[in-house]
């Protein structure tokens, strides 16, 4: 069966290798494991709550309509990282054969109406989630669609928690150069260093970067994980490290930040807006890929 509609999640498996796999709860529409011929990718808390009580720690939590939290505008009231993570989707079904895909819907009559009325101006929408499986690489899109009748605005991104064997073996390239706002500093610079290394929390928004830069995650000189982007601009580099992950009861094992960091594409340094009837298409291929030094 390659795609089997359980009553909690989506499992899809790749028609040539029943080890290749993609899982997605249906609340948050998260994927919460992809593997590669048996060998998974991404990291899930073992203390993650899959029952739609709390955001899904790992896997890939969606973020809409805002990033973080604001202190003033329309999305003020929203809790940190939106309603989409919390809110259960429609699944769609497959859409196409090759590569394997399938679709999730969500609009305002499947989120919770008290977390609903904290947006101010009840903006209408329809977000359409595609997940592509093919032998090697997973794609996420998301297609945004504002069928009201005024202009909204919106914040997206895909909170991806790469698994890794050891976070102080591993770095991400090609920032060099960026304008990065690090959330712990509350500061803006321009990335100098060759590659952002962790040796204590990290938590960096980098601005607008080009599309042309992969992201990739080289461990002991190995790309381990290459992450493309369409129509996502920004790129937020996460490591909890030891303090955060110790506050967060849904973090385990505690030693997990060591085999984790979140590379989460999206809209987030501005938000994007949307006239009435227009759609906005964002997607992020995470696969494999030779070594690629385009920044140092
Ligand atoms: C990241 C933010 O995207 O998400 C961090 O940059 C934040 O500041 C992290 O701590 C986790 O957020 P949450 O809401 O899932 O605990």
């Amino acid at each position: 069966m390659p795609i089997e509609d359980l009553e909690d999640r989506v499992v899809v498996t790749h028609p040539s290798d029943p080890k290749t796999q993609v899982t997605i709860l249906k609340f948050g529409a998260t994927v919460i494991s992809w593997t590669i011929k048996g060998e998974e990718q991404l990291w899930l808390s073992t203390g993650a709550l899959l029952d739609g009580s709390k955001a899904v720690r790992g896997g890939i939590p969606l973020v809409f309509p805002v990033f973080g939290k604001k202190e003033t505008g329309p999305t003020a009231q929203l809790p940190q990282h939106g309603f989409a993570r919390n809110s259960t989707w429609e699944f769609l079904g497959q859409v196409r054969e090759s590569p394997l895909s399938v679709q999730f819907a969500l609009s305002p009559e499947q989120v919770d109406p008290e977390l609903y009325s904290k947006w101010e101006n009840s903006n209408d929408f329809t977000l359409i989630y595609t997940i592509a499986l093919d032998t090697e690489s997973l794609e996420t899109k998301i297609e945004v669609e504002n069928v009201d009748s005024h202009e909204w605005e919106f914040n997206w991104l895909f909170h991806t928690y790469l698994k890794i064997d050891d976070i102080e073996d591993s770095m991400v390239s090609n920032l060099p150069g960026e304008i990065c706002y690090d959330q712990l500093l509350k500061q803006s610079y321009e990335e100098r260093l060759p590659v952002v290394t962790f040796h204590e929390e990290v938590d960096r928004i980098y601005q607008q970067v080009p599309e042309s830069k992969l992201i990739q995650v080289v461990s002991l000189g190995n790309p381990i994980h290459t992450v493309k982007r369409i129509g996502l601009p920004d790129v937020v580099v996460w490591n909890p490290w030891v303090n955060k992950s110790n506050g967060m009861a849904d973090f385990q094992p505690k030693s997990g930040y060591k085999n984790m960091v979140c590379i989460e594409p999206g809209y987030v340094h501005e938000f994007k807006k949307l006239a009435p009837g227009e759609k906005w298409i964002g997607a992020q291929v995470l696969y494999k890929d030779e070594l690629k030094y385009q920044a140092i």
